[in-house]
């Protein structure tokens, strides 16, 4: 068989300090550092079928055939590939998430790690980590961040080289579980990549990045001692920075609903009670709340009981993006 085949599996991320805003559109070179656990229960199956009698790509998302925006993207992702195996060959791409899209989720972070390393693969490339999730951010920022296991830090940099992810603990380092809190599962509003444009259109931006890598010190302190107090207060306050930047960007940008407030007001009495829980949001309406294991159940029947939510998901610390048998 003269086809180029691989498959790959990757699990979204959680960032507990944001990358939001770019300093190189282009290559994906952020304006700071960010640091994320990769969500185990969640994950992007991707096979990537290189095929030399075809003459264009192809992309089947969650059984659809895609065309459009995510089309060009991939077509345009794989133009890195081909050049950099100097294989003028197309590709088949299927590709199915076990959560929701576009919901708040970044579905963008897995597809691109499990698309990166089966396509890496299929090609018969040998990169390292290092090399993946460098060529991962070009696809999509976060998913720079799926490729290594566990808690990763995304370093910066300021060019293509060293703009990468490396992990600072496995998943076995501390047992945190997100309860993602789904309150309404619609594709968000505007997406990332157009937030990540507007970011500098806030006069709050500048102080945010500014701050952002004492903000990731304290944060990657608190998960190698798993000082849960300091970890929550320094998310939280990452979280509400990225936020106030959205909001005063111009367009403004509001990705919470009344009930992501309600939620949020909820985890911060709770934990001013004495329990250990705290919250984070990306760019759409649903809640991060984090806790460790023996307290997830707990939160989950606490959340529900909030009018308006409608699942929670749970999802420990993953693995980083792995190579599977192709079906
Ligand atoms: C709010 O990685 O989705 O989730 O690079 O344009 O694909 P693109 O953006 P993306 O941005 C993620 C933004 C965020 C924060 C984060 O994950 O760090």
């Amino acid at each position: 068989m003269s086809n180029f085949c691989a498959t790959a599996i990757a699990h979204p991320n959680i960032a507990f300090i944001k990358y939001w805003g770019n300093k190189d559109e282009f290559l994906r070179i952020p304006l700071n550092s960010s640091l994320s656990m990769n969500l185990d229960n969640l994950f992007t199956r991707t096979q990537v079928e290189f095929d030399p009698r075809i003459h264009s790509d192809s992309l089947i998302i969650n059984r659809e055939q895609c065309y459009g925006p995510s089309f060009d993207r991939l077509s345009k992702f794989l133009d890195i590939l081909r050049e950099k195996s100097k294989k003028e060959i197309y590709a088949k791409v299927i590709s199915e998430n076990n959560f929701p899209t576009a919901a708040g989720i970044a579905s963008s972070a897995s597809a691109f790690a499990a698309l990166t390393l089966a396509a890496v693969n299929a090609l018969e490339l040998d990169l390292s980590e290092k090399e993946l999730s460098q060529l991962a951010r070009r696809g999509s920022g976060s998913a720079s961040r799926s490729i290594p296991e566990g808690f990763v830090e995304w370093q910066a940099g300021n060019n293509d080289q060293d703009s990468f992810s490396f992990s600072i603990a496995p998943p076995s380092h501390w047992d945190l579980v997100d309860c993602i809190t789904i309150v309404q599962s619609i594709p968000k509003r505007v997406s990332s990549t157009e937030g990540h444009r507007l970011a500098n259109t806030s006069i709050l931006q500048e102080i945010r990045v500014k701050d952002s890598n004492r903000r990731l010190e304290i944060c990657k302190k608190a998960i190698i001692n798993k000082d849960f107090e300091k970890f929550a207060q320094i998310i939280e306050l990452d979280s509400n920075l990225m936020h106030a930047v959205m909001m005063t960007s111009q367009p403004p940008l509001f990705y919470w609903e009344p009930i992501s407030l309600e939620i949020m007001c909820a985890v911060t009495d709770w934990r001013s009670q004495g329990i250990p829980v705290c919250y984070t949001i990306d760019a759409g309406p649903n809640i991060h709340v984090i806790c460790t294991s023996g307290l997830a159940e707990k939160i989950k029947l606490d959340l529900l009981k909030i009018d308006g939510v409608i699942d929670v998901l749970f999802s420990g610390v993953g693995s980083g993006a792995q190579l599977v048998p192709s079906k």
